[in-house]
């Protein structure tokens, strides 16, 4: 064997056993099957019955939505406004508020501390309804409210 055939054959030879090396370090290696992300669980979306009962409570929504939010509420809950908390103080029991502001009547949010907040104009309300800060002058109306089974109810009137 020539020289020059003998380099030729080892030139097709190395490349011949490179290749498979290069296909394997240029494809990704398998990956364990990616699970579903997962998210933070919510509370679930639950058609409710908001009629009111013979006793004039009505569900307005879950404990799970109340303690996952840390409120519910409805802008119109049979014609209130209507935002109930735990007592910040005691969360055995339920604060149930008129949300609508009684400056100029926006829809108050609970700040998740220690005040019901209007975002129109400032002003803001403790737990009771009573004003913390103006420019409202009157307090907000209170409802009574408690826990059900799975269910958060108001009593409107
Ligand atoms: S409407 Fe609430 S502060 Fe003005």
């Amino acid at each position: 064997m020539k020289r020059r055939e003998f380099l030729s054959w080892v030139g097709l030879g190395t490349l011949a056993t490179s290749i498979p090396v290069a296909i394997a370090a240029c494809s990704s290696p398998i990956e364990p099957e990616a699970e579903a992300p997962t998210t933070p669980p919510e509370a679930e979306e639950v058609e409710i019955d908001t009629t009111p009962r013979a006793d004039g409570f009505a569900a307005i929504g879950t404990v799970a939505a109340l303690d996952a939010d840390g409120y519910v509420g409805d802008k119109n809950f049979n014609g209130e406004q209507v935002a109930v908390i735990r007592d910040p103080g005691n969360a055995e029991n339920l604060i149930a508020v008129n949300a609508f502001c009684p400056h100029q009547g926006c829809t108050v949010k609970w700040d998740g501390a220690s005040k019901f907040a209007c975002p129109c104009h400032g002003s803001s309300f403790n737990t009771d309804g009573s004003v913390a800060t103006g420019p409202a002058t009157k307090e907000l109306g209170t409802f009574t409210a408690m826990i059900e089974g799975d269910l958060v109810y108001v009593k409107l009137s």
